[in-house]
């Protein structure tokens, strides 16, 4: 993380985590490993504030069979209660009961570049495609798929978040965020807190039933809550090699023993390696797995199917949630339109804010630190677009006076840095962008 969050929340405040699952599919066993029990445990520890929600909008971007919807929805707000997700603990709610996301969406709308968007990589993805295709780039892209970032944006800078655990796939979008809630305190003051994406390492990525990972997109799943006997012909139908009943089998690369370590205990996983390597025949490890995964699956399965034959008890579940979370968003709402100037005409129009130097877009330097722990910071003119990136840093001052020399001295300042290595202009920047970005600061502290 960078930037101290701005103020609204405190140093002392929990650190406040939130994710959205798109509600277009049923959980499977992958999701469970990966994302459902992770956050269950994270959501009991005391300095942490969770905020789970359905990202049901978002859903509508790759979907539209509203049964499905409806159903998928359903499906995963049993799926996390019954995994022991505690609605009183965590603020659980499903996105479009939720006004305030689609309003604060467009506030951000108004502040992120398109340029930024084009570069996004589902829609980047879709265009590419089209394009090898020999298509219209644009062919059958939704508006909604290219606005897919900023919808994410307003449900993560809603909620003041501090950490999004996600996905590798994801980190591009909390970037984005960050860049909207900085642009939008730029221009109307400290407002937004400046969001992170947490990758969690340690969680396992688990393989399906033909060994690729787990994914619905690949046909290869086992539907987290299937009937029992269900689930059992599912294991039963996990790759394996040909290998004998008596021939040592390896550990590594196997699905099977992938998918086992994840639910079973230090000891258990290695008692099965020592039967892999004495040569357990595969149909006796097909059932160890099924055993050792029904054992944690059992009792949440019965709740599920008591959860699901309640959907009106789920629905009062998820008005709760919406209830606590508007209590917050509401208000917070009120104050982002407020700053922006979408304000109550009876009231007094407040002396215009302190002129700003320039226009509203502006040029801004931005600092961060990076996983390796050091300090770097990178210069982006108004429309986003990176000009400079500096080296790291040990320490957070050593980047911040570059900073100020850059914005006090300009060329110069820059002519130095450049030669000792510390910044460096980015391919394809012209030397003029970067001079008239510097330029802007130097007026600015002129003025
Ligand atoms: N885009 C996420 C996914 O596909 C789901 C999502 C929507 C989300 N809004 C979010 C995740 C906000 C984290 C934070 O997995």
């Amino acid at each position: 993380m960078t930037q101290e969050p701005p103020s609204g929340a405190g140093a002392k405040s929990p650190t406040r985590f939130l994710t959205g699952i798109t509600t277009t599919g049923t959980p499977h066993l992958g999701n469970y490993v990966g994302s459902i029990r992770p956050s269950v445990q994270a959501s009991f520890r005391a300095d942490v504030r969770s905020f789970y929600f359905l990202a049901d909008y978002h859903a509508l971007i790759k979907c539209d069979e509203p049964a499905r919807i409806q159903q998928s929805t359903l499906e995963i707000a049993a799926s996390w209660l019954a995994a022991g997700l505690d609605p009183e603990r965590v603020t659980f709610y499903r996105q479009s009961d939720i006004p305030e996301i689609p309003e604060l969406t467009w506030l951000l709308t108004c502040v992120t570049g398109k340029g930024v968007l084009n570069r996004a990589h589902a829609y980047k993805a879709s265009v590419d495609k089209n394009e090898a295709a020999g298509n219209d780039p644009d062919a059958d892209v939704t508006a909604g798929l290219f606005m897919y970032p900023v919808l994410m944006g307003a449900d993560i800078l809603l909620f003041k978040t501090h950490k999004v655990p996600v996905g590798r796939d994801q980190i591009q979008h909390i970037e984005m965020a960050r860049d909207m809630a900085q642009r939008y305190n730029h221009l109307y003051g400290e407002h937004l807190v400046l969001p992170e994406a947490v990758i969690e390492e340690s969680v396992a990525l688990l393989p399906g039933l033909d060994g690729r990972k787990m994914s619905k997109s690949y046909d290869n799943t086992i539907p987290l809550f299937t009937p029992r006997e269900q689930m059992r012909k599912l294991i039963a139908g996990i790759v394996t090699d040909s290998r004998a009943p008596g021939e040592p089998k390896d550990a590594e690369g196997s699905a099977l023993f992938q998918i086992y370590q994840a639910f079973a205990s230090a000891e258990e996983t290695e008692a099965l390696r020592g039967a892999y390597a004495a040569g357990i025949a595969w149909g006796d490890a097909k059932q160890m797995l099924f055993e050792r995964v029904d054992r944690e699956v059992a009792p949440m399965r019965e709740r599920y199917h008591a959860l699901m034959a309640d959907p009106a008890g789920i629905e009062a579940i998820l008005q709760a949630g919406a209830r606590k979370a508007r209590a917050e968003a509401t208000p917070f709402m009120g104050e982002l339109r407020q700053a922006v100037g979408l304000r109550n005409l009876g009231t007094r129009p407040a002396a215009p804010a302190k002129a700003k130097a320039g226009k509203a877009a502006a040029p801004a330097f931005k600092q961060y630190r990076e996983k390796d722990g050091l300090f770097y910071f990178k210069l982006q003119d108004a429309e986003a677009r990176v000009l400079l990136q500096s080296q790291g840093f040990e320490s957070p001052r050593d980047a911040a006076q570059m900073i100020a020399a850059l914005q006090k001295d300009g060329q110069p300042a820059l002519a130095a840095l450049q030669a000792k290595g510390q910044v460096q202009a980015l391919p394809g920047i012209e030397a003029g962008d970067v001079a008239a970005a510097l330029k802007f600061f130097a007026e600015a502290s002129a003025s």
